[in-house]
Parts: structure tokens; sequence; C-alpha cells
């Protein structure tokens, strides 16, 4: 929790007051108010719900509850250094309250709760992003943090792609990290198909930007080609012209341009499934495994995650990082869309709130897998889900293809 908690002070860094309190997109809200909120989420499940203690700041349940205030009220923020009191206080009785908890009954919670704050401080990193990018300052102009020497970008990698032969699979997760939408751990049968070995990278995409991909309907769906109309894009949100950004993936696209662009190469989006299958599973061993590369926790090697590097890096820069069916960067760098909606697995139970996952099995959402360069790895493995609505390109977003029948 220390650990978890450094990182998530680390993202205050340079931020001023206005930065802090202003929305830089009406779907998202302000970093401030993620602050609040993890310190509130963190007073109301340990302090109130498991320690039994009366409800300590009381005047900031409305403004930092999920469920408080419209996001466009939440710019009314308290100062940072009070919302750093707030999380310090907070902290501090959690942690006196930790000397004698009953953790064998609390396990779940208390890793659910490192895990809220991580995927609270990945939303925080890219609404940072956001703002800059608003102001023009570009990442290859003033914040690569120069930890990305080891790199290598100039040996191109095409869109080869990956037999999975026909068989069964473990896919979801029954340990004890795992989040309620990934439970139960359950054997799902899936015909051969074929998966990129890369996400699909800015190089290959600027054919598709070059090839008029933008202006021709074809490739798009009907929901898609609505989209577009209604939001005239004709890049990616996080888009760079720079050569030297031509082995990094696709990042700041919509579920749609995901769609558009596969459709474009007569490819597919994967399955959710067939995403988990290509990441986690080993045919060989008859098991899956945790990560990508194994069950040891995720370091520098494996991938790039953590806000270490501070953006994208080229899809082949992490050998370590390989599945056994020979996939990159299937965690870290970007979160890849899927073809799937978001819905529970068989016998869902929510847990620890239904609008922590059930709230969303409404259709409208879409699956992404893998994670991004700014998870914290507590929030990082194979069967981790994602969701978002799929017109959402705020997130550091891209996408693999695949194709076979689906
Ligand atoms: C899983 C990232 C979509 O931030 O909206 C945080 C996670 N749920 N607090 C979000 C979540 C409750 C959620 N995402
Ligand atoms: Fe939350």
């Amino acid at each position: 929790m220390a650990q978890c908690r450094r990182g998530t002070l680390a993202l205050l860094e340079g931020i001023d007051q206005k930065t802090f309190c202003r929305q830089a997109h009406p779907d998202f809200s302000p970093v401030g108010w993620h602050f609040g909120h993890i310190a509130f989420t963190e007073a109301y499940w340990i302090l109130e719900r498991s320690a039994w203690l009366e409800p300590v700041f009381p005047e900031y349940h409305q403004l930092f509850a999920a469920d408080g205030l419209p996001k466009e009220e939440r710019q009314n923020l308290p100062t940072l250094a009070e919302i750093y009191d707030y999380l310090d206080t907070v902290r501090t009785q959690v942690f006196k309250y930790l000397e004698t908890a009953p953790l064998e009954r609390q396990e779940r919670l208390w890793r659910w709760l490192i895990q809220h704050e991580s995927q609270h401080g990945e939303t925080i990193a890219f609404v940072v992003q956001l703002h800059r990018w608003q102001l023009w300052e570009r990442p290859q102009e003033i914040w690569v943090r120069g930890h990305a020497a080891h790199i290598p970008s100039s040996v191109k990698p095409s869109s080869e792609m990956m037999e999975i032969p026909a068989g069964e699979f473990e896919m979801g997760n029954n340990s004890i990290d795992a989040m309620d939408n990934e439970r139960s751990r359950h054997r799902v049968y899936l015909d051969t198909y074929w998966i990129e070995r890369y996400p699909v990278t800015c190089g290959e995409y600027r054919i598709f930007i070059e090839a008029g991909g933008y202006q021709n309907e074809r490739w798009w769906s009907v929901a898609g080609w609505k989209w577009l109309e209604e939001n005239p894009v004709a890049l990616p949100l996080y888009w760079s012209d720079d050569p030297t950004w031509d082995n990094h993936p696709v990042c700041g696209v919509s579920w749609y341009e995901a769609e558009a662009y596969a459709r474009f190469v007569g490819k597919r989006l994967p399955t959710e499934a067939e995403w988990e299958k290509a990441a986690s599973w080993d045919s060989i061993a008859g098991r899956g495994h945790t990560y990508p590369w194994g069950d040891a926790t995720p370091n520098l090697h494996h991938c790039n995650h953590d806000n270490t590097v501070g953006q994208t890096t080229p899809v082949n820069a992490y050998p370590q990082g390989q599945s056994a069916y020979g996939c990159y960067d299937m965690l870290g760098n970007v979160w890849e869309w899927t073809a799937s909606w978001f819905g529970g697995y068989e016998g869902f139970t929510s847990y620890p709130y239904r609008g922590y996952s059930q709230a969303y099995f409404d259709g409208q959402h879409r699956v992404l897998k893998g994670s991004s360069w700014a998870t914290r790895p507590w929030a990082m493995r194979s069967s981790f889900r994602n969701w978002y609505y799929p017109s959402v390109r705020q997130i550091l977003a891209g996408f693999r293809c695949a194709c076979g029948r689906d």
C-alpha cells in the first residue's frame, strides 16, 4: 500500500492548482477529484465498513463518492494541500487499524483497495497527459524522461500473425486479487485463429490515414460512421507525425477507429477470449499463466508500465515479455480494444459493490485487455478486464488485429 501510494503522490509533482481542478474533457473528472476519491474510498471501505468507525471527513462524502455529483460539478475542489492532508489522515488511521485488523477475513478487500488506487492513478496519468496535449506540449518535445535508452527502434516489426491452434483454454481468474468481473475461471473452446504478434503501429496506421481511411465510409460500420460524422477526426488523439514513432503502437483511438482499420487490412478485432488465450495460455504445459511471460511479477524488462517511461515504446522493445504463443506487448504500452461487449461470466456476483462492474453490464461498453504505460503493476494480469464506451479516445488505447472464424 505504501509503495502504491508513493506512485500516486508522484503524480502530483508539477501539478498546479488550476490543472488540479480543471476538467480536461467532459467524460473525465479533474485530476484533483481522483486524489480525493482515492482517500474517500479507502476511508469508506476500511474505516467505516471494516473498522466501523464514525465517518471521517463527512463533508467530503458527497463530493468524492463515485455516485455523489455529476463530473462537471467536481471542479470546486479543496486545495492541493487539503487533499494531501485528507489522503494522509485517512492513511494514518487505516494503518493504525491494520495493526489489529482480521486480515484473514479482509484480504480480498485490502487487495481490491490497492487496485482501486492503482486504477485511479492511471486515470490521473492520462488526464494529465490530456492537459499537456491540449497545450500542444507533445511528449517528444518536453517530457521524454530518458529512461528508454535500451529500447531499439530501428527494426521495423511487420504485421506478422501468430497461429493459435484450436483447443480449450482457461479464461478468468479465481485468485484473491481477481476483480469480481474476472470470476469464475472457466474453460473455453476456440477454433484455430490468427492474432497479430504486435499491436498496430503508427507506421502501419499511417497507411490507413494516407489512403483516406477516415474519409471512406466503406471501412466503417454504421455506428462507426455515425460516430465519425458527429466527431470529425482524421488522426488518433495522441498522434505524432515524427517517423521515429512509426514503431510505437497507435494510441488514443476509439473502438470505431480500431474496427475500421481492421476492416481496411482485411482483418477484425480479436474477441476477448482470443486475446486472453494468446496472452496467457501455454499449450505445451496445458496451463495458463498470470502474465504473458509466466508468473513473475512485472518488472522493467517485461513491459512498459507503471509510468517509468512516461509514454509509449516501440512494440518490439520487450522480447522478455512475450507470451507462450510469441505475442509482444500483451501487457504494458497500450490497452487493446477487443470485439467483445463487457458482461459478467456465469455465476457473477458483485464485489465489493454493484457499481464496480455490474452497473456497466449494459451492452454499451467494450472490453479492453492488457494495460498501458501508465498502469500500476497491481492492476496488471492477463485476466484483467477494462471497459469503456466505444467512442472514448482519451484512454491509452490501441489494438491488434486477428483473423479466422470468430
Ligand atoms: C475499470 C477503469 C473503467 O475508473 O472508471 C474505479 C475502475 N471503478 N473506481 C473506472 C473503477 C471504480 C473503472 N475502470
Ligand atoms: Fe473509484
